[in-house]
């Protein structure tokens, strides 16, 4: 087993709320088994340069309610090659750092891997992302705030939509997933929701909203996830449906960052601080290059591989249950 004394954490890629309170959680759990940490700032681009800071437990003091990243995040194309790991890997080594800590999703999750496969460094994974995309876990940090923020705009949206008898088209995020776009839907009553998952197809949305006017509907919500498989984007489906529907006042509204900022929900606090125990204690006994996630309310962990190889699956019963409530 390899003795650490100090480890290094960094988040990476797009920012997601409770992020901070994974770190505050890695940086406390590090002081309490008396192991150093080091922040590590703009995850592996600030890796390659050396951008590193020395954290103890009053450095984190409340941030764990806030939003972002105090480490900052950034999407690094330099680490995606060897030359660029191995620049990342002589700065760890500069600082003396045994062990890291990669707060991220799964395009952090792929460079971690090829790391930890190339040079003597043990790393562990904390899913952060407001996709919840990834494999060996239940709950990624900061989908349960992204998924109330996005119900919350889609409430929102909802009482202009009936004051107008308008038919809104709303994107949500979620890159290639839908289950933001699935759960903030259901939750404010979406009459349809789009999902990469799931080809509803153009025709059928329209069918579908015909029917749903004749039912006594004067407004309806389409709720579509950014990578929506119709092929189509969120403007050119409103064109579409506005061509094909002319009767209806069709507006779009595209949800964008707002989804990723805010302070954390209560639920994803206390993941982030179970994931970031966890990820310091399985280092410290050994256990090295896996994923640490949440199945069935239990902290488990899953080789990083297999969490960047898999794909989580969407309810179905959920997609079942949204057309009869909004029958
Ligand atoms: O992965 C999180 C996410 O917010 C996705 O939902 C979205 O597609 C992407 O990041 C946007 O990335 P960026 O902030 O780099 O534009």
């Amino acid at each position: 087993m390899k003795i650490i004394k100090t480890i290094g954490v960094l988040t990476s890629g797009g920012d997601a709320p409770g992020m901070n309170a994974a770190i505050r959680a890695v940086v406390r759990a590090c002081s309490y088994y008396q192991t150093a940490c080091v922040g590590i700032y703009r995850g592996f681009q600030g890796m390659i340069e050396g951008d590193f800071e020395r954290l103890e437990p009053r450095s984190v003091h409340n941030i764990v309610k806030k939003g972002g990243t105090v480490l900052k995040s950034a999407r690094c194309d330099e680490f995606k090659t060897k030359e660029g790991r191995k620049k990342a890997y002589d700065q760890l080594r500069n600082a003396n750092i045994d062990a890291l800590i990669v707060i991220g999703g799964d395009g952090s999750f792929t460079g971690a891997m090829h790391f930890s496969k190339e040079f003597d460094i043990p790393v562990i994974g904390i899913p952060g992302t407001i996709d919840n995309d990834i494999f060996g876990t239940q709950y990624t940090i900061g989908y349960d705030t992204a998924r109330n923020t996005a119900m919350e705009a889609i409430d929102k949206i909802r009482d202009t939509a009936s004051s107008h008898n308008r038919l809104f088209f709303i994107e949500v995020m979620g890159r290639d997933a839908g289950f933001i776009a699935l759960n903030s839907g259901v939750a404010a009553g979406a009459e349809e929701i789009l999902i990469p998952e799931e080809d509803m197809g153009v025709d059928r949305l329209v069918e579908s909203l015909k029917k749903s006017r004749l039912t006594g509907k004067t407004s309806s919500l389409v709720v579509v996830s950014e990578g929506d498989d119709t092929g189509e984007n969120v403007y050119e489906l409103a064109k579409y449906v506005r061509k094909n529907l002319p009767q209806y006042d069709v507006r779009v509204s595209v949800l964008g960052h707002m989804q990723r900022g805010g302070n954390p929900s209560c639920a994803d606090r206390v993941l982030a601080s179970r994931l970031g125990v966890k990820a310091v204690e399985l280092l410290l006994n050994g256990t090295y290059n896996v994923m640490v996630g949440v199945l069935n309310e239990k902290i488990e962990h899953t080789k990083l591989e297999d969490a960047v190889k898999g794909k989580n699956k969407i309810n179905q019963e959920l997609l079942r249950i949204s057309d009869i409530i909004t029958i």
